[in-house]
């Protein structure tokens, strides 16, 4: 760990694309709320990522400054925690450009979300990007020689990769980079589509009942779960042959902070129905004050501006200080103005 910083170095982002949902909040804005007190953080907006698949810039830059309210309305806090824009920042580009020499290319195709995404886009357009999306995912973490990464299940082969990358560098130029950890917490770091419980609760999901968004009315987060996919039975149980049921206990368990055995035994007897409309009501009693929050935020870009402002100022000093060590041990010419 760096000596003159006691607390570990923690950074995570999220794509700006379209609606922030449910998994997205309970798998890893949550877990982000609760650690700022803990370490030193840094949470950023990957708008890079995001023009893997095709963008309109118009949406693009609209959906990046509303996830800084999204990520404020959630609690992530700019006094303590370091919040900005990945394209702001030079380095990472630069940093995945050196590390994409070190990333074996069968790595990169056999990553599940790279085979799963190209495949949707069979026979059309498939950029290399999407190919090389892990590679500056990497890069976004080693800038900042994070230790901690916390995200949802579905990123944890990127973060293999990131260690092995990061490993692959030390051994060839001596020690730089720390090995980062991911931080993949609780039962919610694969929160499931409510019409598919085997598939996971996804943004771009063709069904409109399979996702609820913290952008959600209380009458449409009603309405999905009232709908919700579950099974033949009565019994109230988190259980494998029970995937929708579970998805439930454990969604209820999130929102609530009560453990699912607790829930389990609270709702006995209860019938699908009515446990349904429980799982609903609290739902709603979390994202509510949530959507409330991100409603008046997005009206204070002024402030949204000054927050990303910030952030750009205090990553970019640390992506400069690493990036200059990076361009030494490799031996571009002299990184003295970076
Ligand atoms: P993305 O929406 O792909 O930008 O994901 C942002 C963060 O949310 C990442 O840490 C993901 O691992 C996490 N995440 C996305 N979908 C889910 C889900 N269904 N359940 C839990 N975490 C998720
Ligand atoms: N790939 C992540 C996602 O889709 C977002 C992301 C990009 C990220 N760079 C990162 C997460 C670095 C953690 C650390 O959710």
């Amino acid at each position: 760990m760096d000596k003159q910083r006691q607390k570990p170095i923690v950074l995570t982002g999220l794509q700006p694309t379209s609606g922030i949902h449910l998994g997205n909040y309970l798998g890893a804005l949550q877990n982000w709320v609760s650690i700022q007190d803990e370490a030193d953080c840094l949470f950023f907006i990957s708008n890079m990522h995001a023009i893997t698949v095709p963008q309109d810039p118009i949406e693009l830059r609209k959906n990046t400054i509303d996830c800084v309210a999204v990520y404020l309305a959630c609690g992530l806090d700019p006094k303590r925690s370091h919040i900005f824009v990945q394209s702001q920042v030079i380095g990472h580009a630069e940093l995945a450009w050196i590390l994409s020499c070190l990333t074996p290319l069968g790595q990169l195709e056999r990553m599940t979300q790279f085979k799963d995404k190209s495949g949707r886009q069979a026979g059309e357009f498939v950029g290399a990007g999407l190919l090389y999306y892990p590679v500056l995912m990497a890069a976004d973490i080693l800038l900042y020689n994070a230790h901690l990464v916390p995200v949802g299940e579905d990123q944890r082969q990127h973060l293999e990769l990131t260690r092995d990358v990061a490993e692959k560098f030390n051994g060839i130029h001596g020690p730089l980079f720390n090995i980062p950890e991911p931080l993949i917490r609780g039962n919610c770091a694969r929160v499931m589509s409510l019409q598919n419980p085997t598939a996971k609760m996804s943004k771009s999901d063709p069904n409109s009942l399979a996702t609820v968004f913290l952008s959600d009315s209380d009458a449409q987060i009603m309405k999905k779960f009232r709908s919700a996919v579950t099974d033949s039975g009565t019994e109230v149980r988190a259980s494998d042959e029970k995937p929708g049921i579970k998805n439930l206990l454990h969604i209820l368990s999130g929102v609530s902070g009560r453990s699912v055995a607790e829930l389990e035994m609270d709702c006995a007897g209860m019938g699908y129905g009515k446990f349904k409309t429980v799982v609903a009501e609290a739902v709603i009693e979390c994202v509510r004050p949530i959507r409330v929050r991100m409603e008046a935020l997005k009206e204070e870009l002024l402030y949204l501006q000054s927050v990303m402002e910030e952030g750009h100022a205090d990553a970019q000093a640390r992506a400069n200080a690493t990036l200059a060590k990076v361009y030494d041990h490799v031996g571009f010419a002299c990184g003295k103005n970076l």
